[in-house]
């Protein structure tokens, strides 16, 4: 482990520790739900996941639990196994967001990524984040496929996705319905990646 204090940034109380096992790819470091997370990154954890922008974009509702139970079930889902995540830290330890692995079989999972804060949107920390969890899917966990969905006019996650390689797959098309003057839901639109075209393009 690798002691990571930031420098001159007083409001975190704790040191920020960076161990050198974690999955990285150009700025970005994968923290391991599975390690203890610090006050003011459980704070960020929470908060993201509780802004209404977000959640829009995510396809969810703004989470209404209070942070300690919010806690709870997070830990449970780790204790369970069957999501793997990880909060996305800055170059300078600083917790931007979560990437995580669900959905999870033998060969394949399902990829969901938020950036928390907004400010770093659009600078190629998501990216990062996507190309550091498909090495690990692929050359730790052995996963054979990743995918993900994401609403058709999310243009600025599409670009990233592809930039890490994902590439789009074809998807039934919707139901032909009448529309008696309600507003169409979103459509979401499927990517994917194989391991073999990840190594086509890692
Ligand atoms: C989606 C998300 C993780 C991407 O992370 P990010 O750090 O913003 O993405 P990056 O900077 O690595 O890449 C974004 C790319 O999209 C481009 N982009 C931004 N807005 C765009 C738009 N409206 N149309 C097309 N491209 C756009 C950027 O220019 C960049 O491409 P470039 O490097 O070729 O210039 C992040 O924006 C986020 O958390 N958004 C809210 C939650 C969300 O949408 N999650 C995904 C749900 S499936």
């Amino acid at each position: 482990m690798l002691p990571y204090t930031l420098p001159g940034v007083s409001r975190y109380a704790e040191a920020v520790v960076i161990s050198d096992t974690w999955p990285r790819c150009g700025r970005v470091t994968l923290k391991p739900f599975t390690e203890t997370l610090t006050e003011e990154e459980w704070r960020r954890f929470y908060e993201c996941f509780r802004d209404p922008e977000i959640a829009e974009w995510n396809g969810s509702r703004p989470l209404k639990m209070p942070v300690w139970l919010f806690k709870r079930v997070v830990m449970g889902e780790v204790a369970r196994g069957d999501r793997l995540g990880f909060g996305i830290l800055d170059e300078k330890g600083e917790w931007l967001g979560t990437v995580e692995l669900y959905e999870l079989s033998r060969n394949e999972a399902t990829l969901g990524i938020l950036i928390g804060a907004k400010d770093r949107w659009g600078q190629g920390y998501g990216t990062d984040a996507v190309r550091a969890v498909l090495a690990y899917a692929f050359t730790k966990m052995g996963l054979h496929k990743v995918k993900l969905r994401t609403y058709r006019h999310n243009l600025r996650a599409q670009r990233a996705f592809e930039k890490a390689g994902f590439r789009f797959v074809s998807s039934p098309p919707p139901p032909l319905r009448f529309n008696f003057g309600f507003t169409p839901k979103p459509e979401f639109v499927p990517m994917e990646i194989t391991k073999e075209q990840w190594e086509g393009v890692a």
